[in-house]
């Protein structure tokens, strides 16, 4: 189960301080809990049952099965909340068995479409449109684009047989899915995009990619039960959620997610994602950052030890010795024989404990263990962040389901393209 502690030497927040907020966040968690009238209309992932319960699952599984029968490569078209969760899983823990996956509709770029449609060339792929409301412009000019690619390579039955789309019931999407023959999955009416990891949203792609979803639903279920229930002082997403506000009061306005393995490279684009939408209003919230070390070390790491005092860092460390390599060595004098017969596993290690050390003596961190990198453990953060996400927005007073400022952007860019 994960685990939070907390190192920070100059203690700015004392025990007793931390006690005292949790106490005071209880309410809040109890709402939480129960899930609020007021969200009924987003609160659909809080039973993780509701959408990722055996019927969905075999069904996932059986289109899976077909599509890496049957195809070389699968196109995951979707931005933001609908292609974040599977990525962070696919991009970390897919043994490249399955189809190779494709990004799409994540992007305007033309050289990136034309890249993306190199890749593509020669190979029988299928696609999945990821469209909750299926009028965002990314998605659709890519859908667009790949049907044409289809059309132009197979006959109009076997396209419409590679064409899935997962988009709301009732909506111009399920429209033309009736119309063309498409496969049509439900992207859950009462989900907002970012907390879709447990739906077909995020399960169909990760399950074409062979990713065990089963193990990753049983995790995020542990993680709800763990939460939901249980003495409030112990609840790990409240301490979390008041820690983070209470930074936030003390004037760190950003929040620095940091791991040692590269593995969550693309998992933190959805915790970014998750927070910076949820929490990012009316004036508040704590700007979401990420930095990959060791390598980013050479980098910000300058800034983080000796810059402006902005920010708190919060570590995802992994317990289980997945993997290992030990450095020998090769008769040359190169200086560095202090690494001989050492794992990198340790070194990685060492390198932790040595940053969270430096680091802690100009800012809080806090650290996340994380028993193993696997399936299980991706369903267990989704759970936790999503929650945690849910009662740290309730405590900055911030409805943490919208998200209006997206809007802004958006009726210029169609006022600019004529829509
Ligand atoms: O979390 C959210 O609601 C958003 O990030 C959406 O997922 C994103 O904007 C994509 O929306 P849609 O699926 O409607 O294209």
């Amino acid at each position: 189960m994960l685990k939070l502690s907390i190192r920070d030497q100059r203690a700015l927040v004392s025990e007793a301080e931390l006690a005292t907020a949790v106490q005071e966040g209880i309410p809040v968690l109890e709402r939480v809990q129960k899930g609020e009238a007021a969200y009924a209309d987003s609160l659909g992932w809080l039973h993780v049952d509701e959408w990722a319960g055996e019927e969905v699952l075999s069904r996932i599984e059986q289109l899976a099965a077909q599509i890496r029968e049957t195809c070389d490569a699968f196109v995951l078209i979707g931005v933001g909340g609908s292609n974040n969760a599977a990525r962070s899983v696919i991009e970390a823990l897919a043994d490249g068995t399955g189809p190779e996956i494709v990004y799409a509709g994540n992007t305007l770029s033309a050289n990136a479409m034309n890249r993306m449609l190199k890749r593509l060339e020669g190979k029988r792929f299928a696609v999945d449109c990821i469209a909750k409301n299926f009028e965002t412009l990314e998605p659709g000019a890519s859908f667009r684009v790949l049907r044409r690619e289809l059309a132009a390579r197979c006959s109009p039955a076997e396209a419409a047989a590679r064409i899935l789309c997962t988009g709301t019931e009732g909506s111009p999407l399920e429209e033309l899915c009736q119309k063309e023959g498409y496969t049509f999955l439900p992207f859950p009416t009462n989900i907002g995009g970012r907390y879709t990891a447990m739906t077909y949203v995020g399960l169909l792609p990760m399950a074409v990619a062979g990713i065990d979803i089963r193990a990753l639903v049983r995790g995020a279920a542990g993680m709800e039960q763990a939460l939901r229930s249980g003495a409030p002082e112990d609840n790990l997403a409240l301490r979390y959620a008041v820690l983070r506000n209470l930074y936030y009061q003390r004037g760190y306005k950003l929040e620095l997610l940091a791991s040692f393995e590269p593995q969550f490279r693309w998992f933190y684009k959805w915790w970014v994602q998750l927070f910076a939408e949820s929490e990012g209003k009316d004036g508040k919230g704590l700007f979401p950052v990420c930095a990959e070390y060791s390598e980013e070390l050479h980098a910000v790491g300058q800034y983080i030890q000796d810059g402006a005092p902005l920010m708190f860092e919060t570590f995802l460390d992994v317990e289980a010795r997945q993997d290992s390599l030990v450095v020998m060595p090769d008769g040359k004098a190169d200086h560095f024989d202090y690494l001989n017969g050492k794992d990198f596993y340790d070194i990685n290690k060492a390198a932790f404990s040595a940053t969270v050390t430096a680091h802690s003596q100009k800012l809080p961190c806090l650290i996340f263990d994380i028993p193993a990198l696997d399936a299980y453990n991706f369903g267990q953060l989704f759970y936790f962040f999503q929650f945690a996400c849910y009662v740290s927005g309730s405590l900055l007073g911030i409805d943490p389901f919208n998200q209006p400022g997206v809007e802004a952007y958006k009726c210029w860019m169609f006022k600019a393209l004529g829509k």
